[in-house]
């Protein structure tokens, strides 16, 4: 088991394993025969998922442009958690379609938030891709288009995600185990 920081981490789902997996994810993406694509990388915890799928969509055959948007959700948990942009993306999304990309999808009120800004803004068609779901959880009816891997009710890490700042370089998808 790896050890960083001096804790333990147990790998969910390995580099290798998410490598492949957005390769199939790219495919998809390309099946979608998408006319002016759009992706809209949720920072900070996507940031990572988002490189990697672009350059596999590259790989099969798609030229989207790319943008960042930072959300927070304070109290994200309960049914008054206040939802705001910190950073919002520079581009016109009217008319366009747009893929926003994160790495989880948990209560599902992020997404729809990030959604409804899009589609508020006038564009044609709002897509989802998400490394992980964490289908328990959901809160908001929302479904993601793309989903890498089904997620356990775990708190995870790595690959972009973290706990207290820590853990996003990690190249794997783990829990942390506790100390060594
Ligand atoms: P929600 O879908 O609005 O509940 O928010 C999902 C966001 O919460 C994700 O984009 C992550 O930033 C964060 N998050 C949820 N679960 C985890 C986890 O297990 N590890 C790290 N971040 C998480
Ligand atoms: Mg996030």
């Amino acid at each position: 088991m790896p050890v960083v920081r001096g804790k333990k981490i147990e790998v969910l789902f390995s580099a290798s394993a998410i490598a492949q997996r957005n390769l199939e994810l790219a495919k998809q993406v390309a099946a979608r025969d998408y006319r002016d694509l759009l992706v809209v990388s949720v920072l900070k915890g996507s940031f990572i998922f988002a490189a990697d799928l672009i350059r596999a969509m590259h790989d099969a055959g798609i030229s989207p442009e790319v943008e960042f948007i930072m959300i927070s959700s304070y109290g994200a948990g309960t049914t008054s958690g206040e939802i705001k942009v910190l950073r919002d993306i520079d581009n016109d999304v009217k008319g366009r379609d747009i893929l926003l990309i994160d790495d989880i999808l948990e209560s599902g009120r992020t997404l729809k938030f990030a959604r409804d800004l899009m589609l508020s803004r006038g564009a044609n068609s709002v897509s989802i891709a998400v490394l992980l779901d964490k289908r328990a959880r959901r809160k908001a009816s929302l479904e993601a288009d793309f989903v890498g891997f089904e997620c356990p009710d775990y708190f995870v890490v790595g690959y972009g995600m973290d706990v207290g700042h820590a853990f996003r370089e990690l190249p794997f998808v783990g829990v942390v185990k506790g100390d060594t």
